[in-house]
């Protein structure tokens, strides 16, 4: 049994997206996430940058004394998954890539016709397909950048005609041409907009790696008897700049949760200073 929080990160908000699967399946624990609200998004970043930022951000969840990090955020884990846990031995990293190639394979054929959508920095390190092919290489995979979704979904800019026609700029061609039946949202931002996604091409089956990264978690927390004995209930979100929107997202996904949820103005920079101060 550890009673310790799990530390969660992403670019932005797009990583509270795995937050109320997580609390479903796992109601006990408790979590701290950090969304890197100041410098988003990494989708579009030069890789070591993203690698700084990751490592800051990871640094500072250890500090916390977080028992598990996840990378709730496709673009790190495409990138400096390897890096992190090099990084924190004794401290398990998960990412959310893999997870998502599992259940993937599992769930369809070599009949599928696979789409893979994701921010630029993700889609061009192919990580998607790499772990797809690594477990079954016959699967049709077809993948395409997105980087307008992010910057809008950050603005709230969600439900609206916006939105919509952004969508269908990415993906009417993309779907038609290559005759997919299948989408996989790879960005932890996507699932906000899954809704948009579905009405406009209702007869595609929708494959959202933010539900399917919990179920490692748990995996992982019981192989090693780390699961969380007591009910938890402080859970904290920092952001490096609590926007409004990231502050109106938390209520909007845990609205329905009744959570209790404390939020934190921290800039990366300071977290440290302010810590100490503490
Ligand atoms: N939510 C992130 C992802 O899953 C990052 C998006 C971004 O910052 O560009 O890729």
């Amino acid at each position: 049994m550890d009673n310790r929080p799990i530390g969660f990160f992403d670019s932005g908000l797009g990583g509270l997206t795995c937050i109320p699967n997580l609390m479903k399946l796992l109601p006990k624990e408790k979590i701290i996430y950090f969304g890197d609200t100041a410098r988003t998004p990494y989708g579009s970043k030069a890789t070591s940058t993203i690698r700084s930022f990751s490592r800051q951000i990871a640094d500072f969840l250890v500090k916390q004394d977080v028992k598990m990090i996840v990378i709730a955020c496709n673009t790190v884990s495409a990138t400096c998954l390897s890096d992190l846990q090099r990084r924190y031995p004794d401290v398990p990293v998960v990412g959310i890539i893999q997870p998502a190639a599992e259940r993937i394979t599992k769930i369809c054929s070599t009949m599928n016709k696979i789409g893979i959508i994701g921010t630029k920095v993700t889609i061009q390190s192919g990580a998607y397909k790499e772990l797809i092919h690594k477990l079954n290489d016959e699967m049709e995979i077809y993948e395409t950048p997105c980087p307008a979704f992010v910057p809008l979904i950050e603005e709230g800019i969600i439900q609206n005609d916006i939105m919509d026609l952004t969508i269908k700029y990415y993906m009417d061609d993309f779907i038609l041409e290559n005759r997919l039946d299948t989408m996989v949202l790879g960005c932890t931002h996507y699932p906000l907009i899954r809704s948009n996604i579905k009405r406009l091409y209702p007869s595609l089956r929708i494959i959202n790696p933010s539900e399917e990264i919990v179920y490692s978690i748990k995996r992982i927390l019981k192989e090693r008897d780390m699961l969380a004995g007591d009910f938890q209930f402080e859970n904290v979100f920092y952001a490096s700049d609590l926007s409004e929107n990231f502050v109106n997202m938390i209520e909007r996904i845990f609205h329905e949760e009744e959570v209790k949820v404390k939020f934190k103005n921290l800039e990366l920079e300071a977290v440290e200073e302010k810590i100490d101060e503490i």
